[in-house]
């Protein structure tokens, strides 16, 4: 009686031979109404076909199962409503006659908290990939736009940034539908890991005319190619921070083994932060560090006023 749980046993013919006080509480029917009952009085109207041809063939092999943990399964009050249950069945197998005990649990929290988590992951997941992906990539072809009017005397060059501007939202465009449907970024699509950060580096100087250096030891990004898609984001998000923020005039990126630990760095030799700065309202570092986080590794910055500053993501080898 002392259980937490809701118990019925079920004797022969699905009949119920014992229900607690927590069965009864939870069913709305007094511990007479369920005596000798089939135990489908229990399960929803629209399931009680389907539970009986269970139930007999549960009957024919019975074995402790935890059941309901994955299955939708619920059960129906005496007054008709229905609450999604946790169900766990054992056979007595001590007795004559087989019994059955299924311990009942009311799980309507935990698949109401269970349905919100997953909401809330998704709902972090789409903004992170929008602000790292589409918002950094949308904010590339403004520049490359912006770079233009400049030029507009130049129609050669015109023509070519505007070539350029129209690719790059295509890919956006491309990038856009991959998370959506929870790809990986679509430079990662048909690129080994080394590959998507060279061409990501090489993308950064035409566009921005900082002269980025790339150092890559491809063993180390090989052991991460798991780790791809958050690895490809941080490095956007950084080097969009240099484009943006950092007045540099060259950057680096490398990811090589470096004390027995894979290092990924994004250096620039710019303006630097300062203290204030880095506190702003922005959520690319907070971005970075989660997605660092979540790989396993540590995310540090460096900087000081006029000294640049590095991005810097270790990893476990
Ligand atoms: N490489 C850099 N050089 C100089 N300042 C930087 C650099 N990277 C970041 N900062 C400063 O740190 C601030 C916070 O960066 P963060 O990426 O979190 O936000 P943001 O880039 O302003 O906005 P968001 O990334 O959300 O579009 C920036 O606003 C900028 O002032
Ligand atoms: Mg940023």
């Amino acid at each position: 009686e002392a259980l937490p749980d809701g118990i019925v046993i079920v004797g022969r013919g699905g009949r119920i031979a014992y229900a607690n006080q927590l069965m009864q509480r939870l069913s709305g029917y007094s511990r007479r109404e369920l005596l000798g009952k089939p135990i489908e009085l229990l399960v929803p109207e629209a399931a009680r076909f389907d539970h009986e041809r269970h139930r007999e063939g549960y009957a024919g092999s019975p074995r402790a199962r935890p059941m309901g943990m994955s299955l939708d399964i619920a059960l129906q009050r005496k007054d008709g409503t229905v609450f999604p249950a946790d169900i766990a069945l054992s056979p007595l197998t001590t007795e004559p006659e087989l019994l059955v005990v299924a311990a009942v649990r009311d799980a309507t929290e935990r698949r109401q908290a269970q349905r919100l988590l997953a909401v809330l992951e998704d709902r972090e997941r789409i903004a992170k990939e929008l602000h790292d992906g589409v918002i950094q990539a949308l904010f590339a072809v403004g520049m490359t736009l912006q770079a233009t009017e400049a030029k507009s005397g130049d129609r050669e060059v015109v023509r070519n940034r505007l070539a350029e501007a129209v690719d790059s939202i295509d890919e956006i465009i491309r990038d856009l539908r991959n998370y959506i449907f929870g790809l990986r970024p679509g430079l990662l699509a048909d690129r080994r890991l080394d590959e998507a950060l060279r061409e990501l580096t090489a993308e950064f100087q035409e566009r921005t005319g900082i002269v980025a250096a790339v150092d890559i030891d491809p063993r180390v990004a090989a052991r991460f190619a798991n780790s791809s898609g958050p690895l490809v984001q941080i490095v956007r998000e950084a080097l969009s921070n240099v484009a943006r923020h950092s007045q540099a005039g060259t950057c680096r990126l490398s990811f090589l083994e470096r004390d027995g630990q894979a290092m990924l760095e994004i250096d620039d030799d710019g303006r630097g932060l300062d203290g204030r700065r880095a506190g702003s309202a922005g959520q690319g570092l907070r971005n970075m560090q989660e997605r660092a986080a979540a790989i396993g590794g540590r995310f540090s910055l460096e900087s000081a006023p006029g000294q640049g500053s590095t991005v810097r993501v270790t990893l476990p080898l």
